[in-house]
C-alpha cells in the first residue's frame, strides 16, 4: 500500500487522482488543495485546504499522514520549493526541485540551456535585462513574441499582430516587464501548428506520452482572449492529424537532450513531467516553452488512456528506473471540452461578465468522463468559482465519436455556462491540416527561390 500526497486542486489533479486509484497497489490519496475540489475530495482519504506557499503546513500534513511519496500537480508549489521541503523529511516527489522548476518558471534559463548545449529547437531570440539593444533587435525580426521571465499564470506572453501591433507598443510592454521581472525574452514569431508533448522523466530516461493539441482562445474558431485552455484532443494513432510521427520523435529528442543538459549543468536529475509546448514550422519542430508538470487540460487526454500502473511509473521516476518500464496507452482518441462560466475571459463591462459564480447542475453524462476544476460544492449544490469549471472528456476509437460523446455530455450540464463546440470537430481539424500544408508549401517555395 502507498500513501500518496497529491498537491493541487484542478481538473488535472482530479484525473491524476483517478490514475493513482486505478493502481493494483491499493494506494491511498491524501490531498493538499488551495480550494476544495469535490472530485478530488471524493477520491481522497483525507484533505487539507491551505496555501501553496505554506511549506511547513504541507510538511506537517505529510508527516501526519505517513506519506510515502508526493505527486505535485501545479507549478506554483514547485516554484515555492515544495519538493525541496518534502525531500528534507525524506518524502520523494514526482516533480522537480525549485532549481529545476526553472525549466518552466524561467524562460531565460531554458533558452540559454538549449543554446549552451547546442540543442536544436530554439527560435531566434535574445534576452534583455534592460532596454538597451531592444530597439535594434526589433529591427532585425519580421514579427516578435515578448515574454516576461517568471510565472504569470499564462497571461504574460504577448504576440505581435494579436496583442500589440506597433514597435512603440512592443517597447512599452518590454519596459513594463522589466519593472517587475529580471529579464524580458524576445523570440521571433513562429508560424505553424502547436502540439503539447508531456514527457515522463527520471533524469536519465525520457518517455513521451501521446501528443495533444490544446485550444487557448476563449471562443469558437480560435477567436477572443487567451485562456488557460478551453479544451484539447488526441488521436488513436498517437499522432495528430496535421503532423507525423517524425515530429513527435523530434519533440522527444529535444526533450531527451534537455534532460541530459539539465543533469550536466546542475548535477541533479530531473524527476517529473517535462511538458514541451512545440510548434511545427516550415523549418521543422521548434520549442515554444517547457512546463514542469502535466498540462491542464492535456492531462485529461492522456491519463485516462494509461494502461501501465501509474504508481509503478511514479516509483520508477523516483528511483530512476523508467528505462525498465514499458509505458503503454490505449489506442483511442480523446476530446476534452472545458465547461466555463459564460463570463470567463470577458471584459468587466460585458453584460455576461458577472455570471462567473453561478450554480450549475450536472445531469447524466452517460459515457463521458467529468473532471472538476474551479467549483464549490455547497449545501444547496454545485457553484462555479470564476474560472474553468469542469473538464468533460469523450473517449472512443476515433475523434468523431469521442467529440460526439463529449458534446452530448456538455449539453447535460445546465447553468450559465459556455464551452467551445468546435474543439475536436472535422471543420476545425481540417483547418489545422490545411494551415500546416500552407506553411510547408510556403517554406518549399522560399527554399526553391534561393
Ligand atoms: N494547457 C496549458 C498549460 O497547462 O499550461
Amino acid at each position: 500500500m502507498s500513501n500518496v500526497l497529491l498537491i493541487g486542486n484542478g481538473a488535472r489533479e482530479h484525473v491524476i487522482a483517478e490514475a493513482i486509484l486505478r493502481s493494483r497497489h491499493n494506494p491511498v490519496i491524501f490531498s493538499y488543495m488551495k480550494s476544495n475540489n469535490p472530485g478530488i475530495a471524493a477520491l481522497s482519504e483525507k484533505i487539507l485546504i491551505g496555501d501553496y506557499n505554506d511549506l511547513k503546513g504541507i510538511k506537517k500534513f505529510s508527516r501526519d499522514c505517513n506519506i510515502d511519496f508526493a505527486v505535485i500537480g501545479p507549478e506554483d508549489p514547485l516554484n515555492n520549493g515544495v519538493v525541496d521541503s518534502l525531500e528534507e523529511i525524506d518524502i520523494p516527489c514526482v516533480g522537480p526541485t525549485k532549481s529545476l522548476s526553472l525549466l518552466e518558471t524561467s524562460k531565460s534559463f531554458t533558452r540559454r540551456l538549449i543554446q549552451k548545449y547546442n540543442i536544436p529547437g530554439n527560435p531566434i531570440f535574445k534576452i534583455f535585462s534592460s532596454m538597451e539593444g531592444i530597439d535594434d533587435f526589433l529591427g532585425e525580426l519580421e514579427e516578435i513574441v515578448i515574454k516576461p521571465d517568471g510565472l504569470t499564470g499564462g497571461k504574460g506572453v504577448r504576440v505581435q499582430g494579436d496583442h500589440f501591433h506597433t514597435k512603440d507598443e512592443a517597447l512599452q510592454y518590454c519596459r513594463e516587464i522589466l519593472e517587475e521581472h529580471p529579464y524580458v525574452i524576445i523570440d521571433e514569431k513562429l508560424e505553424g501548428e502547436e502540439f503539447s508533448l508531456q514527457c515522463l522523466c527520471d533524469g536519465k530516461t525520457v518517455i513521451a506520452t501521446p501528443p495533444v493539441q490544446d485550444h487557448k482562445r476563449r471562443f469558437i474558431d480560435d477567436k477572443g482572449p487567451n485562456t488557460g485552455g478551453m479544451g484539447s484532443y488526441s488521436c488513436e494513432d498517437h499522432s495528430l492529424p496535421f503532423m507525423n510521427l517524425d515530429d513527435v520523435a523530434e519533440g522527444l529528442k529535444i526533450t531527451q537532450k534537455v534532460a541530459e543538459a539539465i543533469h550536466k549543468e546542475t548535477g541533479e536529475y530531473y524527476r517529473g513531467v517535462m511538458y514541451g509546448g512545440f510548434i511545427i514550422t516550415k523549418d521543422g519542430v521548434r520549442l515554444l516553452e517547457y512546463n514542469a508538470r502535466f498540462g491542464d487540460p492535456e492531462a485529461m487526454n492522456i491519463l485516462p488512456l494509461l494502461k501501465t500502473d501509474f504508481i509503478d511509473i511514479c516509483n520508477a521516476i523516483i528511483e530512476g528506473t523508467l528505462n525498465n518500464l514499458n509505458i503503454e496507452f490505449e489506442k483511442k482518441a480523446t476530446v476534452c471540452k472545458y465547461i466555463v462560466p459564460k463570463g470567463y475571459g470577458l471584459p468587466e463591462d460585458h453584460p455576461d461578465a458577472k455570471s462567473t459564480s453561478d450554480k450549475i447542475e450536472v445531469d447524466n453524462v452517460k459515457d463521458a468522463k467529468l473532471y472538476y476544476s474551479s467549483v464549490d460544492n455547497r449545501e444547496d449544490g454545485l457553484y462555479m468559482t470564476t474560472s474553468r469549471a469542469i473538464g468533460v472528456v469523450g473517449i472512443a476509437e476515433d475523434l468523431e465519436k469521442a467529440e460526439r460523446i463529449a458534446e452530448r455530455a456538455v449539453s447535460s450540464i445546465k447553468g450559465s455556462v459556455d464551452h467551445r463546440p468546435d474543439i475536436g470537430t472535422k471543420p476545425l481539424i481540417e483547418k489545422r491540416i490545411n494551415h500546416m500544408k500552407e506553411i510547408k508549401e510556403a517554406g518549399r517555395v522560399k527554399k526553391n527561390a534561393k
